[in-house]
């Protein structure tokens, strides 16, 4: 079903972010007929360009990441017919009568969203330009990503600072993961199924794993990445977020309020981690030179200008959540750079079955186990123990039910913000993080950081191309488990 028209104003229209991301999701919305007339799309920095530069800048962003075929020439020119572009500075009044000009064109009703795609730092700056200027009407909603914060304690102000401005329903903070297919599979697979709910805990459930890997290195963002490292780029967010839909209770409805109070008691529930067991429970890597898509690649430290660093480029940890649905079950979760692949997924693997009545000939009966692949070849699979086929009698074999969704769909596989960016303007805050829970994941996490720096826990080197440091598979290990892989 279309949207009703927007305008969507995107600070930061001539970043990273908008160039990847966000004008080829905005076109996708187009090609699957979302976007109705007339729905426009300004770009807003501080780079001095014309409407014409602007579209010529959108032009070549879907020419260089839309796959082969999806560049169509009419739809294209309507696309860039839809694109403004208003040159504003954060910190200065210069431009900003011209948005508002602009925006009033469109009609006061019209639906409103401001994308912050810029530094956090300038979050404060944009929301009470766009206050002090009469930009927010009564549709208008803001969206913010991460980084917010580095602390608790950052991550508070940040909150508060956009807080003074807009009100909390009018605040989508975007954790890019939530709108992964799979994530939202996630749900799907839990709550319209009465196979798997019952068996949804500790008496059922023998360990967890999560694993968020990527093959890319710092990828020319050593600026960033270099003061946050992998617990504060991948875990705080996108890796707890997996965590609490799995291990949330069953919301009420889909609403965003019933989802978000089910996460948030997850978070509540997570065991601190302290300088006590900090060595027990985390393991930090960072990558040395090695081997990466088929050629060499440098290490961490050289590709940093000060070739000097602690920041951990690889992070396990062995999470508990202290509740009695999940009590004494193990969440293992482990993400990195340059690692052996690009390899996303959860993996439920289920408790042994509590006696055998077959003898040994019919070789071991492992345990079941669960798999959802996030990426690439997004899809679910399900382990099950069958009898090998033939008259060879009961011998025992191990298969997959799996199913990958682009062959069984037949369906290109969107991309996350596609979903998340047209959310805002249905205003479904589902999947989108409220103040709270970032604030509860920052809670975890802090302590996690100081722990490291009491005890003086330093990253393990690990060979880029590789699963990470040798003690992240010590840490699986030591319970007598080992970490999936494919
Ligand atoms: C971002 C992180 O949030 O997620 C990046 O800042 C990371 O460091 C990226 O590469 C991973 O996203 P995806 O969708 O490619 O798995």
């Amino acid at each position: 079903i279309p949207v009703e028209p927007f305008d969507y104003v995107v600070f930061g229209g001539t970043g990273d972010l908008a160039e990847r991301k966000l004008l080829p999701a905005l076109y996708h919305r187009q090609l699957d007929g979302q976007l109705s007339h007339p729905t426009r799309i300004i770009g807003a920095s501080r780079s001095v360009l014309t409407h014409e530069e602007y579209r010529t800048f959108a032009v070549n962003a879907l020419k260089e990441h839309l796959k082969p075929g999806e560049y169509e020439e009419d739809q294209v020119k309507i696309f860039t017919d839809r694109l403004f572009y208003i040159s504003v500075d954060a910190r200065s009044d210069a431009g900003w009568d011209k948005l508002k000009q602009l925006l009033d064109d469109g009609g006061k009703d019209r639906i409103r969203a401001f994308y912050l795609a810029v530094a956090p730092a300038i979050f404060g700056d944009i929301s009470e330009r766009i206050r002090d200027n009469k930009l927010i009407t009564k549709q208008t909603r803001i969206v913010v990503e991460k980084p917010i914060g580095k602390s608790l304690a950052s991550a508070l102000e940040l909150n508060d600072t956009i807080g003074k401005v807009f009100r909390e329903e009018q605040i989508f903070r975007i954790d890019h993961y939530l709108g992964k297919e799979t994530v939202q599979n996630l749900m799907a697979l839990r709550f319209a199924n009465a196979l798997y709910e019952p068996l949804w805990n500790a008496s059922h459930i023998d360990h967890v794993q999560i694993t968020v890997a990527e093959s890319v290195g710092l990828e020319s963002r050593a600026g960033y990445y270099d003061t946050a490292g992998a617990l504060r780029d991948m875990v705080q967010n996108h890796i707890l977020q997996l965590l609490c839909l799995v291990a949330m209770e069953v919301p009420t409805n889909m609403s965003a309020e019933a989802v978000r109070d089910e996460k948030l008691k997850v978070l509540h529930a997570l065991k601190p981690i302290t300088p006590a067991n900090v060595e027990r429970l985390t393991v930090r890597g960072q990558y040395r030179a090695g081997a990466s898509a088929g050629g060499p690649v440098k290490g961490y430290l050289e590709e940093l200008e000060s070739g000097q660093s602690d920041t951990e480029t690889f992070v396990a940890i062995k999470a508990e959540i202290g509740n009695w649905r999940w009590a004494g079950v193990p969440f293992y979760i482990r993400t990195g750079k340059r690692m052996a692949s690009r390899m996303s997924e959860i993996v439920i693997t289920f408790k042994p079955i509590p006696h055998s009545i077959f003898d040994e000939s019919a070789g071991r009966i492992e345990a079941n186990q669960l798999i959802i692949r996030l990426q690439p070849n997004e899809g679910v699979k399900q382990s099950l123990m069958i009898k090998d086929p033939g008259p060879g009698g009961m011998r025992l074999r191990n298969v997959s039910l799996d199913m990958t969704f682009s062959e069984a769909f037949n369906v290109r596989s969107a991309d996350a913000y596609e979903r998340l960016l047209l959310d805002v303007v249905r205003n479904n805050q589902t999947l989108f993080m409220r103040r709270d829970e970032v604030e509860a994941a920052w809670r975890w996490v802090d302590p996690i950081l100081k722990a490291w720096e009491i005890v003086g826990q330093k990253p393990q080197g690990y060979t880029a191309g590789t699963w990470g440091p040798s003690q992240a598979i010590a840490l699986i290990e030591r319970d007598g488990r080992t970490w999936h892989e494919n």
